[in-house]
Order: structure tokens, then C-alpha cells, then sequence
């Protein structure tokens, strides 16, 4: 029999417990071992819950107890977090996390603790919820230089997307909405700004090239400024507006970034809606590949933890090789990456002194909006804001991905 401790008995703690008692027998069969929650570590008391008996509010009960060999952490949060799940590992306790701050941060090093430990740091759930892609990254995709990812990354934002596009709801009606489902974070910004998307394409990042993308070094922008008139625009170019979280190698040159862009329809991320989540990754042999499932809630995410459980109880004793070192992979600058781009000013700019300023761009007209709408040729963001500095207002600007 395997103790399991859980820290943090929020949606996800909760979610992990209810799939490790449910599925209990299946999951026997698949770990070859019972697999038990004997403490769950929260501030709060959960009276009339049925693992109330187990809720502890001192880590050290936790850390003092010989007979935990699996600690799961789904605190979020890098404090207290990181000093706990360092203490576990360093006892030679595997752990499982969903904690995607976590992982961006300190995974190189938390997964060197356990390479020395003969232990498992393992963080399936901290990209995309329940869909499998941390290890396609280090397992079955290792034969491949991994040129692309991109992906929707975060289920809060595609949700807001796609009812801003398919219903025209209201930016925060829709984030209400999301936040009453349980997928949004605590602060929202962490989703509407991009900083959630901007950490997990930093894992992914990592993962594919095996050296530390730290996220701050990664150009972010998230959804604030996208409009029901930047919808009918994307309607009008046969496209849609997505978050995406991009990294790619371009000539031996690494870029990465996470901002809101335009996708033609028939992109197989284009169909990803609501709060699923996609990530499409570009190998040099395996050529394109997609990862699709539901990004955030309770259950989806949960069944990743508890699948890392049964990969941390199945191989006991022994280490999986994970390549995340603590080497700095550096970014090129994104602003010398060409790309065209959806600009619209208002309509007193005509488009003689547009294109003096960005060379020929194609119009966009939509009934009913009176604007200057243009897609510019393939230009460097550099050359792009040199161009647009030239005007005192754009009404938005959106990068159209090809
Ligand atoms: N707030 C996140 C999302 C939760 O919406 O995707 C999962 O990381």
C-alpha cells in the first residue's frame, strides 16, 4: 500500500482525492499497489466532508510521517509550495503537481533533486489540464527536433473567445461566467493577461529544447483589447482570434511569445472552442501532431495528478529521465521575427497615407464599420512599430499567424 499527503484541498486537491477514491480498484490494478490519501494539508476545516478526519494545518505532520511515500501538491503559488515540495523530494518522497508557477520556476532544479534522490517530480496537469503533453514532450516525441508549439493554453480565455465570437457576450459577463465554472484563477488577470499561457508555454519551451525559457523573458500580451468589432473583422478574412502560447526555431534562433492572434479557419486550432485546449507541436520527423482536452477544471486536471501518482508509485525506486536543465536557453528578440498584421485606425486615415507609412497592405471592409481596416505584408514587428508610430491612433493591431 501507497500513503499519498495532498497539500491543498482547493478544486483541484478535492479533485484528486474524489479520482483517487473513486477509480481506487481500477487504479490498484494500474500501480499494482492500493493506492491511499492518509492526510490532506489545508488552512481551512471541511466539517461533513468525508475526508475531513484526514485535513492536517501543519506541514510538518506531513513531513514528521514515515509512512508517506507520494506527496501531491495543488496549492498553487510558489510559497509555500516550493519549500514544501523541496522538503518532500529532498526525503526522498516523489511528488505530483498541477502547480504551473511551480513548475516555470523552479523545475529544473526540483526535477535534479529528484533525478539525485531516485525519486519523481512529476507535473503532467500544469499544461493543459488533462490533456497528455508533458509526456509526449519527454517520452514519445524525443526522437524529433521539436521546430513549433503552439498552443491554447488556457481555458479561460478560449472560453471567453469563444462566446464573445459565437454569442457576442461582454468581456466581463463572459469572465464572470468562466469564473463561476471554476476555471479561472484567482486573480484573473493571471488568465485574461496572458501570465497563466506565458508560464505553461515556458514548460513546454523547456521541455522541447531541455534548457531553462524563463518566462519573464517572453513577450506577453492577453485578451483585454479584443473587441466584438475585431470578431466580425476575423469573420470577414475567414479567420478567428486565438491565445495562442508560441515557441519556434527559426534558423538555429529561438523565439517565443503569447499574445492574441488571427488563425485562418481551417488551422486545426481554429476548431478548439470553449474551455478545451489545444496544443499543436511541429517535429522535424513526426511533422505535425495535436494534443486536445479539456485544459482547466476540476476533474480533467485531476486525472492527470493521480495518473502522475500512479506513475510515481510505479516506478519506485527508480527515476524518469527527465532532460530540464538549469542552463538558461536564451530568446531571440521577437521584434526581428516577420509576420503580417490586421491593423485598423479610424477612418479619417486614409489608406495613400497608410501606405506611404507600411508599403501595400489589403484593405478589410466590414458593412457597418467605418474604418481603415488593412493587413500588411510580411514585415519585422521592428519595421511594424516604426510604421504605426507614425499615426496617433490605432484602434488594434493583431498579428496574424501563418
Ligand atoms: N485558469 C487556468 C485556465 C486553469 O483557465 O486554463 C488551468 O491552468
Amino acid at each position: 500500500m501507497i500513503n499519498v499527503a495532498v497539500l491543498g484541498y482547493g478544486t483541484i486537491g478535492a479533485g484528486v482525492v474524489e479520482v483517487l477514491t473513486t477509480n481506487a480498484d481500477s487504479i490498484e490494478k494500474k500501480a499494482g499497489q492500493r493506492i491511499v490519501v492518509k492526510r490532506i494539508l489545508d488552512l481551512r476545516d471541511f466539517p461533513g466532508d468525508p475526508h475531513q478526519d484526514k485535513v492536517v494545518h501543519d506541514y510538518k505532520i506531513i513531513e514528521e510521517d514515515e509512512d508517506i511515500q507520494v506527496v501531491v501538491e495543488c496549492m498553487g503559488g510558489l510559497e509555500p509550495a516550493y519549500t514544501f515540495v523541496k522538503t518532500a523530494l529532498l526525503q526522498g518522497r516523489s511528488v505530483a503537481t498541477s502547480n504551473k508557477e511551480l513548475v516555470a520556476k523552479y523545475g529544473a532544479e526540483l526535477i535534479g533533486i529528484a533525478e539525485e534522490k531516485k525519486v519523481n517530480f512529476l507535473f503532467e496537469a500544469s499544461v493543459g489540464g488533462g490533456i497528455p503533453i508533458i509526456r509526449p514532450l519527454t517520452q514519445c516525441l524525443t526522437a524529433d527536433v521539436i521546430e513549433e508549439i503552439s498552443g491554447i493554453l488556457n481555458g479561460t480565455t478560449n472560453y471567453m473567445l469563444t462566446k464573445m465570437e459565437e454569442e457576442g457576450m461582454a468581456f466581463d459577463e463572459v469572465l464572470k461566467e468562466a469564473q463561476e465554472k471554476g476555471y479561472a484563477e484567482l486573480h484573473p488577470e493571471a488568465d485574461i493577461e496572458g501570465y497563466d499561457a506565458c508560464r505553461k508555454i515556458a514548460i513546454l519551451t523547456s521541455l522541447a529544447c531541455g534548457k531553462q525559457v524563463d518566462f519573464e523573458d517572453i513577450h506577453t500580451e492577453g485578451i483585454t483589447n479584443i473587441t466584438a468589432e475585431d470578431f466580425r473583422y476575423a469573420a470577414k478574412m475567414k479567420k478567428c482570434i486565438k491565445l495562442l502560447g508560441k515557441s519556434w526555431n527559426d534558423d538555429g534562433k529561438l523565439y517565443a511569445m503569447v499574445c492574441p492572434m488571427l488563425i485562418d479557419h481551417y488551422h486545426p486550432l481554429a476548431g478548439v472552442k470553449d474551455v478545451f485546449n489545444a496544443i499543436f507541436v511541429h517535429g522535424n520527423m513526426v511533422d505535425d501532431t495535436m494534443f486536445y482536452g479539456r485544459g482547466a477544471g476540476k476533474l480533467p486536471t485531476a486525472s492527470a495528478v493521480a495518473a502522475d501518482v500512479v506513475d510515481c508509485v510505479k516506478h519506485m525506486g527508480t527515476h524518469i529521465k527527465i532532460i530540464w536543465e538549469q542552463e538558461k536557453r536564451e530568446l531571440s528578440d521577437f521584434s526581428s521575427f516577420e509576420r503580417k498584421y490586421f491593423v485598423r485606425m479610424p477612418k479619417e486615415i486614409s489608406l495613400e497615407e497608410v501606405r506611404k507609412a507600411f508599403g501595400d497592405v489589403e484593405p478589410v471592409k466590414v458593412e457597418g464599420i467605418e474604418e481603415t481596416a488593412f493587413v500588411t505584408g510580411a514585415m519585422k514587428e521592428s519595421d511594424y512599430h516604426k510604421a504605426a508610430d507614425q499615426f496617433d491612433t490605432i484602434l488594434n493591431m493583431i498579428r496574424i499567424d501563418e
